[in-house]
């Protein structure tokens, strides 16, 4: 989720990219970097600083030498590699005259490497993408121009990208190109841009032009050029952009919940990106608990906090299920606090977006205190939590804006499901024929999540029918629970209305004798092993005058005998189903809180990152 600024031809290249970077700093902020080119020289600029990187980076350029017509820049939302210096971008080949920017990950850089080292290359970061700086260099020296150079190369990588590169043997050219990461081309007379978000350029640029995957831009003072992998010219598709620059941030939608809401795909890809070794082993980003201890692990505890929570309340079915090992979870803010046991091959893991919640990392600190070994799943690289544990898994969400957690929730089923499944695999408790068709399973829920976000208008509608209702009961079993209760927390977070999520079986325990006409109860139905009990709930707050919701599947016929209203969502394998499921829920709760006239990206008395306790 990197930002990326192009220029060549503009009067003051630093300064344009500068001021692009600060515009991108939504994007991620972990370092930023420019490389400038011209005169047979290039000359590079990095900072990391945290949220600050690019006014560290401002004051590192106070040095830049003048008269360069050709730059890059880069803000980074840290993958591989720690939020450092040496990490940041852009990279240089070893002759420091080519330097690239890539936002994405290239899936098969650590055998790529491996082969570059072994032909003498150095190299100076820990990052999937500076394979692409001396691939590149390969390509030069072989003869090949700028164009074809990066053409070549990049028929050799797997993953997402969206790279630009230049080199101060060829100046006044920029090459980018794009698979999955975002890229657009801008003109104005005499200076060419690109940027990874229309917002860096927007007051620069007269037109706009869409690249799209799998083609390669050649970029030049006069204009653009761009072709296919295969080499065959391609015309860009012209943007029509009417965007103030606020809508811009927030490419295109009202808010950045809206952004973020529908970034879910993306957010599920890239989580699950370069997860396989070559020979079939899942593996995470760092590790350092050996194989045989994550085989031998007896108990595993939880700890979250909110939305994270309830990502880990998904995560114990499939723990349970797939790798049969017992499997607790607790809120973070209590688990420290109740002398918890900790016993040999006690295995915490802590789930965060941030990384930064005070309650999670005091009870991973607990956790440890007692020789407990750690994992951390979290969004923000090298956050404090991430930096204390034993292993860190992260979630490639990109940076989350808005107070309310949208698509770190769908990363966190998506990272931990994973997760199950690696214990599965050491563990034995799953043939490898089920571990694939689990992991690609794991790999089509983006698909289906789109499908669900693509029926927002029924959302919408069922919204409207029900606008007035002041109480809401969230409903589900089984792994339908935890969404049912994320469902109810996203309600009421944005529209400050009461919703609560039970398990379904414990209405009759007590919470129906608050049903009566005026309540909505919204049940999560999808599930066709539970199916039958979650109908007869539903059939017993529907008598007892409440309006009934059902999240259900396409294929089920029956469920409308009992619902009022039904919001539909492509079937999907009952543990991955959370993912889908969520979706209708958040745009309910987005939908109410709209009409509403909530602020939905910052609901009253709530901060993004907690931390106090
Ligand atoms: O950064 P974390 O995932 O640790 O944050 C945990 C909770 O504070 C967070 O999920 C909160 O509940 C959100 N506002 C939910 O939308």
């Amino acid at each position: 989720m990197c930002g990326i600024i192009g220029v060549v031809g503009a009067p003051d290249t630093l300064g344009t990219l500068l001021e692009g970077l600060e515009r991108l700093e939504y994007r991620g902020y972990d370092s930023a970097g420019v490389a400038l080119a011209g005169a047979g020289t290039t000359w590079r600029a990095r900072a990391a600083a945290g949220t600050e990187s690019v006014a560290a980076l401002v004051k590192e350029c106070e040095s830049a030498p003048m008269g360069f017509s050709t730059g890059l820049g880069h803000t980074r939302w840290a993958t591989h590699g720690a939020p450092e210096a040496v990490n940041a971008h852009p990279h240089l080949d070893c002759s420091g005259h080519i330097a690239i920017i890539h936002n994405g990950i290239i899936e098969n850089h650590s055998e790529l490497r491996e082969e570059l080292l072994a032909r003498g290359h150095v190299f100076t970061s820990v990052t999937d993408s500076e394979v692409l700086a001396h691939l590149i260099e390969e390509a030069r020296r072989d003869g090949q121009d700028l164009t074809e150079a990066v053409r070549t190369s990049l028929l050799v990588i797997s993953g997402a990208f969206a790279i630009a590169v230049l080199d101060a043997t060829e100046p006044d050219v920029i090459v980018a190109a794009r698979r999955i990461s975002p890229l657009v081309v801008g003109t104005a007379p005499g200076i060419t841009y690109l940027a990874s978000d229309v917002p860096a350029i927007l007051d620069k640029a007269s037109a706009f032009y869409a690249v799209n995957d799998d083609e390669v831009v050649r970029l030049g003072p006069e204009g653009f050029r761009a072709i296919d992998l295969e080499g065959a010219p391609v015309r860009l598709r012209q943007l029509t952009i009417d965007w103030d620059l606020e809508t811009a941030e927030k490419g295109g939608f009202d808010d950045f919940m809206a952004k973020e809401i529908a970034e879910q795909p993306e957010a599920l890809r890239a989580t699950l990106l370069d997860r396989r070794r070559r020979d079939g082993a899942i593996c995470f980003d760092e590790m350092k608990i050996s194989d045989d201890e994550l085989r031998d692990v007896k108990r595993i505890v939880l700890v979250a906090a909110g939305t994270s929570y309830h990502a880990a309340l998904v995560a114990k079915y499939a723990i349970e299920r797939w790798a049969r090992v017992s499997c607790e979870v607790d809120i973070a803010s209590e688990y420290r606090y109740r002398d918890p046991i900790v016993e040999i091959g006690t295995l915490v893991i802590g789930v965060s977006q941030s990384g930064e919640t005070i309650d999670t990392i005091q009870a991973t600190r607990e956790a440890q205190r007692r020789g407990a070994r750690v994992v951390a799943v979290a969004n923000v690289v090298d956050s404090s939590l991430a930096r204390e544990a034993d292993a860190v898994i992260y979630t490639r969400a990109g940076l989350e804006v808005s107070v309310a957690s949208t698509k770190a929730f769908v990363a966190q089923v998506a990272a931990l499901e994973l997760f199950a499944l690696r214990l599965a695999q050491l563990r034995g408790t799953l043939l490898e024929r089920d571990v694939e068709a689990h992991y690609r399973g794991l790999h089509a829920v983006g698909a289906q999540v789109q499908l669900a976000l693509s029926r927002r208008a029924d959302v919408e509608a069922v919204a409207a029918a029900l606008a007035g209702a002041r109480d809401f009961f969230y409903l589900g079993r089984h792994v339908g629970y935890p969404t049912a209760l994320e469902g109810a927390l996203k309600l009421k977070e944005l529209t400050y209305l009461h919703a609560e999520g039970y398990p379904a079986g414990e209405l009759k325990h007590g919470p129906l004798a608050l049903i009566e006409p005026g309540v909505v109860v919204l049940a999560v139905a999808t599930d066709p092993s539970m199916h039958a009990k979650i109908l007869s709930n539903l059939a017993e707050v529907k008598a007892r005058g409440a309006s009934v919701v059902a999240i259900a599947t396409d294929d089920d016929e029956v469920i409308s005998a009992v619902a009022d209203f039904v919001l539909r969502v492509p079937a999907t394998e009952p543990l991955f189903a959370p993912m889908v499921d969520i979706i209708p829920q958040q745009l309910f709760a987005y939908a109410t809180a709209r009409a509403l006239g909530r602020n939905v990206d910052r609901p009253r008395n709530l901060a993004k990152t907690v931390t106090v306790e």
